[in-house]
């Protein structure tokens, strides 16, 4: 992935109107102007959409302002989702995925109560809020949506009031910020918990009312992300024409990939093999080649030193499905002769 940002001549002029407010962070004009700006992107009021510094600590932030002490949280994610639950003082337990779309499996009916779920868009894809069945609207639901702004997605003024979904503006996201995240809430009061929350827990009065920490976005990094915002029309363009290169060699090379939506035009290019060590296989002549890969979300959470002290349940889709899974070289601006490099290799490697 090659990241790219804004040109830094196109930021300029926000910039210099950071520099004339000397607000520099702090919910300064660049920020709220970001909220509301993503709250029509989002289809919602800006009074549920919080910026935040990066999408990790909004998952923390939407996790500490609940009551819920304990989570179901899948293995197969990226560190920062268990990282995140941990980090807001709270326990997991890690859950499965489904086999035929790559979701959090989790059954409410299983959950014990006053627990909560962080359910993982899989690698940027979108998602309608009805795949949750009836009795997920009374539950805490905090949907890691960490690449899926690039996704086709329902209105979020939808969201039931215990539900938060939550972006990041990475720089290796589509829509960067460098770093930076949102929290779209189904409740306001659950927002301006989570505005105290990223701000000391400060309310009003330069005075802790809960145990907060700082999570503000600055006004550098929202001028960044209002930049990505607005140039989007032709940043769509660009992902659509690489992802649709990406979709041809797919096609042509009979590769499995990740369940995805009509319109994802998510950073990755994910892609399934057949087996394990087909996987390696691939990896390794591309490697060869000096064609870079990631093994995205391999090995899996719950085999990590870092969260080796948690009880591990079995967890066959996650074992089955994640070292079979291949990051392939995806950015907007890859070129279509590596592409097709690419295709060749990793036909070469089948
Ligand atoms: C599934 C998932 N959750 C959370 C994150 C963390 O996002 P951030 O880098 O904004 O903290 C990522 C980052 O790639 C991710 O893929």
């Amino acid at each position: 992935m090659l990241p790219r940002l804004p040109e830094p001549g196109r930021v300029a002029a926000r910039l210099q109107q950071v520099q004339v407010s000397r607000l520099y962070s702090n919910f300064g004009p660049q920020v709220r102007e970001l909220e509301e700006r993503y709250a029509d992107f989002l289809g919602t009021s800006a009074d549920r959409v919080v910026s935040v510094t990066n999408a990790t600590l909004g998952i923390e932030g939407a996790i500490a302002v609940t009551d819920a002490e304990h989570w179901a949280v899948p293995s197969f994610t990226f560190a920062a989702t268990p990282a995140a639950v941990l980090g807001a003082g709270r326990t997991l337990s890690w859950t499965d995925i489904s086999a035929s779309d790559w979701w959090t499996d989790v059954d409410a009916a299983r959950l014990l109560p006053g627990s909560g779920a962080v359910a993982v868009a899989p690698f940027g894809t979108g998602f309608d809020l009805a795949r949750w069945p009836e009795v997920w609207r009374s539950r805490e639901l905090v949907i890691d949506a960490a690449a899926s702004l690039g996704a086709s997605l329902q209105p979020l003024g939808e969201l039931p009031p215990t539900w938060a979904v939550v972006f990041s503006l990475h720089a290796t996201k589509v829509l960067p910020a460098g770093e930076g995240g949102l929290v779209v809430f189904g409740d306001a009061d659950r927002a301006r918990a989570f505005r105290s929350w990223s701000n000391f827990g400060f309310d009003g009065r330069r005075e802790s009312m809960r145990v907060g920490t700082n999570a503000k976005m600055s006004e550098i990094s929202a001028a960044f992300a209002l930049c990505s915002l607005e140039d989007w029309e032709q940043e769509r363009v660009e992902w659509q024409k690489a992802h649709a290169m990406a979709r041809r060699i797919e096609t042509q090379l009979g590769l499995g990939t990740v369940p995805r939506t009509a319109e994802q035009l998510s950073p990755y290019w994910i892609v399934e093999l057949e087996s394990p060590e087909q996987t390696d296989r691939v990896e390794n002549v591309l490697e060869q080649q000096g064609i870079g890969t990631r093994r995205w979300w391999f090995p899996t959470c719950h085999t990590m030193e870092g969260f080796r002290h948690l009880p591990v349940p079995p967890l066959p889709n996650t074992d089955d499905i994640a070292p079979r899974v291949l990051g392939l070289p995806m950015f907007r601006d890859l070129p279509a002769g590596d592409f097709d490099r690419i295709a060749a290799v990793i036909d070469s490697a089948l």
